[in-house]
């Protein structure tokens, strides 16, 4: 036998419990006993035993019931279910919420002593195995690759909140991975076998937007030739991913919330509400709250929305988690272009420490794809790297930033952010020949940030 434990039976039949009572106390376990749900409950909760025994007919309520409160209140002790002949199907049933084994009665007290003896086995291994993990931490999770703490913080946000439905709301620079956690809480939950659909409130035109989360009816409107199901109705049984949530214009936003409240979608056009079944997952880089502050976002679908929020850390706040993802790029990118590329060197790991990243992850790609196109070799050295690596500079084309001698006359040239970042992002689609998409790559933003620019400033003018 294993250590002493310590036992809760809940149990209500008073000779079934006198046996068990017994049988346990010979094999030296510590016992407590309750007979109904409602005392098994909170003995649990203040006692926090080893193993619970439970019986299936209790006279509050049922052995699974009692098993889902255990869970909910996240009591961690191993469960066995007692069930009289027959009743397997629930025994069954009980498995899937969460016990451990279950034991027909009547049972002999072997039968007992082994299913009991493998329970708490069990849980001690699922117990050491949950310490090693929080005490190494993790070097990736899905499909993000970084230990530092600031991710592993991370990574238990996506990890206890992947079973629930409730929606999550992603806030963080540019490239901080928010598509790369919607999807990795889509993989970790009961729903990775249903489809994740992603829908860039940015990047579609407003008059679109409202067929392309909830479908149109054919007829609807000039060139809906078909019926089109939306990105909801896609999205049924699985996770709906709606990035850059906080460009989605106001009118749109009622329509969201409306169907966040009712839980069923009318296409454009149609006249009849269908129910989706989804797990709604939302994206921003914007102050989101700042939003609601400025009238921009409402305030109800802001609360409706921001249910379990997930903040990423920008790159330079997650230590060396930057050289392994560095590292790992790099493999990818060599396999990918057929070159030999193994390893920096350490100047070159130095130098790419030392950046602050200000596109993050998306940026620290951008620069290792170049440098593996651009050469050969197996070793990356520091000449291989971008010069605006090496001074810290931003990425941007145009002239150098004045040297810091300057600094002071430069204070003239000082004019309103919006204006500087107009000129920038004109002065980066020059550079690229109008090209918007390889303009944001330099300027480490989302394509349709240019985009949303250009088309405020048509109004503008
Ligand atoms: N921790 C990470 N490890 C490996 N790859 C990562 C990590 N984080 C992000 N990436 C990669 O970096 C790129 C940018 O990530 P993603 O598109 O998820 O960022 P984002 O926060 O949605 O950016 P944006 O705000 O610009 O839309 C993707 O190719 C993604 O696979
Ligand atoms: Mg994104």
């Amino acid at each position: 036998m294993l250590t002493p434990a310590r036992v809760l039976l809940v149990e209500d039949t008073p000779t079934q419990a006198e046996i068990a009572k017994a049988m346990l106390r010979d094999f030296g376990h510590e016992i407590r006993h309750a007979e109904n749900g409602t005392d098994g409950l909170a003995l649990a909760l203040e006692w926090q035993p080893d193993a619970i025994l439970v019986d299936l007919l209790l006279p509050d309520f049922s052995g699974i019931e009692l098993m889902r409160r255990l869970k909910a209140a996240r009591v961690n002790a191993a469960c066995i279910v007692l069930t009289a002949h027959g009743s397997v199907n629930i025994a069954v049933e009980a498995m899937r919420e969460g016990a451990t084994d279950f034991l027909l009665k009547p049972y002999a007290a072997a039968r007992l002593r082994v299913t009991l003896d493998n329970a708490l086995e069990k849980r001690a291994l699922r117990q050491a195995l949950d310490t090693a993990r929080t005490a190494l931490g993790r070097e990736s999770f899905g499909g993000f690759i970084g230990a530092s703490p600031a991710m592993q913080a991370v990574y238990r946000t996506l990890e206890s909140v992947a079973g629930s439905k409730a929606t999550v709301f992603i806030t963080g620079e540019s490239g901080t991975g928010k598509e790369v956690a919607a999807e990795t809480l889509h993989q970790a939950s009961p729903r990775r076998g249903r489809p994740f659909i992603v829908l860039n409130c940015a990047a579609i035109p407003r008059d679109l937007l409202e067929s392309e989360i909830f479908g149109h009816v054919k007829g609807a409107f000039t060139g809906a030739t078909e019926n089109r199901p939306g990105a909801a109705r896609a999205a049924d049984g699985g996770t709906l991913f709606l990035d850059e949530i906080g460009e989605m214009p106001l009118e749109m936003q009622a329509k969201l919330l409306r169907f966040v409240q009712s839980g069923t979608v009318t296409p454009v056009g149609g006249t009849r509400a269908e129910a989706v079944d989804l797990r709604l997952v939302c994206a921003t880089n914007r102050d989101i709250l700042a939003e609601v502050q400025a009238g921009r976002f409402r305030e109800d679908l802001y609360y409706r929305l921001y249910v379990v929020p997930v903040v990423l850390p920008p790159l330079r706040a997650r230590g060396e988690d930057v050289l392994l993802i560095a590292r790992h790029l790099l493999q990818h990118f060599a396999r990918d272009e057929g070159k030999r590329f193994k390893q920096f060197d350490a100047a070159a790991e130095a130098a790419i420490r030392a950046h602050p990243w200000p596109g993050n992850v998306r940026q620290l790609q951008n620069v290792l794809r170049n440098a593996v196109v651009l050469h050969e070799g197996e070793v990356i050295t520091r000449a291989m790297l971008p010069d605006l690596l090496l001074q810290g500079a931003p990425v941007m084309p145009g002239p150098p930033p004045p040297a810091p001698a300057q600094a002071a006359s430069a204070t003239a040239a000082i004019e309103p952010l919006a204006i500087s970042e107009k000129r920038l992002i004109l002065a980066a689609l020059e550079h690229t020949g109008q090209d918007v998409p390889r303009a944001a790559a330099l300027l480490d933003v989302n394509p349709s940030t240019i985009y949303r620019k250009l088309t405020t400033w048509k109004k503008e003018a």
